[in-house]
């Protein structure tokens, strides 16, 4: 047994930047061991992110309880590994995320997007849901009357979009890929919702030009995603721990540019979608129409 000068260090084993460990993280027992035997298990698996192990961090059986790997995953990891993924590969990433019991964000839709849809768009429009994830948004859209489709790169997700369409009796359409424009062909949409799709920002104006082009005339982009302020203020609510993956409202602005804004704004909400976004949270949220 280490003695206690020897133990590994409990939290912030050198931890890359952007990561982070609050230390008020509930890591529960998992059965039959102490407290200690899983401060180790953390220092373990804060080493190994920090050594860029990701093998042995994502794998249990090498040490590190399944508590501390999924607190890691929801409270750490989140977009943030995506980022450094070469080559960059959603699908893969949020199938792991997705791959539980339970809907990460929840299975209500975000408030603002079924808000800014309906007070637009009458029952029958549709709408393109990019970066669905397991369906909150599209199927929510769906049970308001809308005819959706959901874009979603990760398998996982997809079949839990269905499953959830399926329990609410409403059809979504389901089609797996990144880029809206790698999928589409020519479809045209009376609005694209972004939720909370952050990407790497060497993507991310492609990603959001490709989004414009699936507009109808008039039709509507509506976002919403966190601002660097998030970060900058340590919320941990949720987001990738990458900065430059944040949206600064200008930055939205240049992105969208030759639509119409009509709404363009930073705003500080509580967050109550799952596990996955829950708490304070610093975001931005955008309607923009094609003239
Ligand atoms: C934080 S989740 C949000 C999911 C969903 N929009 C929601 O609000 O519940 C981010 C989602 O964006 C998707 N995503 C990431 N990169 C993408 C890309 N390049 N194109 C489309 N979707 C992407 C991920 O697969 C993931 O489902």
């Amino acid at each position: 047994m280490p003695g206690p000068a020897q133990r590994r260090p409990r939290q912030r084993v050198g931890l890359p930047p952007g990561y982070r460990i609050p230390g008020s993280t509930p890591f529960p027992d998992p059965p039959g061991r102490g407290g200690s035997a899983l401060e180790g298990t953390l220092g373990d698996a804060a080493a190994a992110i920090s050594r860029g192990d990701r093998a042995l961090w994502r794998r249990p059986s090498a040490g590190i309880c399944q508590a501390a790997r999924r607190s890691l995953m929801s409270t750490i990891s989140d977009e943030d590994t995506m980022a450094e993924q070469r080559p960059f590969e959603p699908g893969r990433f949020w199938d792991e995320m997705f791959d539980r019991p339970d809907y990460r964000y929840g299975e209500s839709a975000n408030p603002f997007v079924i808000e800014a849809v309906e007070a637009r768009l009458e029952p029958g429009a549709t709408v393109l849901c990019v970066g669905d994830g397991e369906g909150r948004n599209g199927v929510g859209l769906a049970r308001a009357g809308y005819r959706v489709t959901s874009l979603e790169p990760s398998a996982v997700g997809l079949a839990k979009t269905r499953q959830l369409a399926a329990k609410y009796q409403v059809e979504v359409e389901t089609i797996q890929g990144v880029m809206p424009s790698d999928v589409l062909g020519e479809r045209e949409f009376d609005a694209v919702v972004l939720a909370y799709v952050h990407v790497p920002p060497a993507m991310r104006p492609e990603l959001h030009r490709a989004c414009v082009q699936h507009l109808a005339p008039g039709g509507r982009i509506v976002l919403e995603g966190f601002t660097p302020r998030q970060r900058e203020l340590g919320r941990t609510s949720g987001g990738p721990g990458d900065v430059a993956m944040l949206f600064e409202p200008e930055t939205l602005r240049e992105d969208f540019e030759g639509l119409t804004i009509e709404l363009l704004q930073e705003e500080q909400v509580e967050l109550a979608a799952g596990d996955g976004h829950r708490g304070v949270a610093e975001v931005v949220r955008l309607i923009a129409r094609r003239v």
